[in-house]
């Protein structure tokens, strides 16, 4: 075969992996180049000065196989029975794996926040956001390469969870710049962020958690963006656009709560390869749920939905007394108590977040 036809066979293989869609999304110029909204504003001054490149971090660290990126006793299963009833080798595998299957997770979901991004750039209508906006394309586009190249790295690869890629299509075919916010700085980012701060606490492999410090302090701007921009907008809007942008923001949780009981592709192999019948998981997991294991976290940790999520939305004014009652039908009590939100995106220092002695929570 010649080189041409080598290469037109992998370029083939590679156009499997594209995904392509039109979306309808706002666009907007604007030329008033004064327009001046202060917490925005602060923002982009914060994000230009905290910029950070990804070749600056240690990537020659080697992953010692003795000393795993995740012990087994460190991670969300450690302290359920299922776990502790498998052997050794059970447990090693499936904690290695499990926690591959959430760094591919970490890649695909940056990918999202990439296209999110981009599209508030070129949505927003005011001059200010859209440097904010840019600035967080830039960061986006940091983390793809900061989690590909570890993905690539421990050389463990897992496809995205449907309803992963459902939430952000969601938000990237909305025709509505407000809608892409909510879906992405609010309630993705939100995860994101939670999930950030767990896998920080939980490793002791120093590259990871290198790598996880600066994506969180970019996270912190990220999720202050969505307050920022959406709560002041929200307040001087008619009543019924904010019920449609509710029931947008409940539709989307409403996504992420349905995918908790379903067990996903990537899970399905991750179970595989760690010789565990899913049924046992499922078992495994009621049992825990009854134990109150997977309300009741270890110290340090937070609750993306909980914690971070709906208490954002709620400061947005984007749970209304009709949707807090659509939330609770679905399980979902309507936290209000910021305490966690605000110490994870304090707005004075990007660096607040990972300051363990001074956190509250
Ligand atoms: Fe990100
Ligand atoms: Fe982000």
């Amino acid at each position: 075969m010649s080189a041409l036809e080598t290469s037109t066979a992998s370029d083939e293989v590679k156009e499997n992996l594209v995904d392509a869609y039109k979306t309808v999304t706002d666009m907007s110029w604007n030329f008033d180049y004064d327009g001046n909204i202060p917490k925005v504003h602060d923002l982009y001054t914060r994000a230009k000065t905290n910029q950070w490149n990804a070749d600056d971090l240690e990537w020659d660290t080697v992953i010692d196989p003795s000393n795993p990126i995740m012990g087994r006793d460190s991670t969300q299963y450690s302290e359920m029975p299922f776990f502790k009833r498998l052997s050794q080798s059970q447990q090693e595998t499936f904690t290695a794996h499990s926690t591959a299957q959430m760094l591919s997770q970490f890649l695909h979901g940056e990918q999202g926040a990439t296209l999110t991004a981009a599209t508030i750039t070129h949505g927003v209508p005011d001059m200010q956001a859209k440097y904010y906006a840019a600035t967080q394309t830039m960061d986006e586009a940091r983390h793809v390469e900061v989690y590909d190249r570890y993905v690539n790295k421990i050389a463990i690869h897992y496809p995205i969870n449907p309803w992963l890629k459902k939430l952000i299509d969601v938000t990237l075919q909305t025709e509505d710049y407000r809608k892409v916010m909510i879906g992405m700085n609010m309630i993705v980012e939100g995860l994101a962020l939670g999930a950030f701060n767990n896998m920080y606490r939980q490793t002791d492999e120093p590259l990871l958690k290198s790598i996880t410090f600066n994506v969180m302090r970019d996270e912190s701007r990220h999720v202050s963006f969505g307050h920022a921009y959406l709560t002041p907008l929200v307040a001087k809007m008619h009543k019924d656009d904010v019920e449609d942008l509710a029931q947008y923001a409940f539709d989307g949780v409403n996504i992420l709560v349905g995918s908790q009981t379903e067990t996903t592709e990537g899970f399905l192999k991750v179970l595989e390869v760690s010789g565990i019948d899913p049924k046992d998981f499922g078992a495994g997991m009621k049992e825990a749920a009854e134990m109150g294991l997977l309300t009741d976290l270890p110290p340090g940790q937070v609750h993306s939905l909980k914690d971070l999520m709906i208490p954002a939305l709620v400061r947005a004014g984007l749970i209304t007394p009709r949707t807090k009652e659509l939330f609770e039908g679905i399980g979902v009590p309507v936290n209000e108590d910021m305490t966690i939100l605000h110490a994870m995106e304090d707005a004075k220092s990007d660096q607040s977040i990972l300051n363990e002695e001074s956190a509250s929570y």
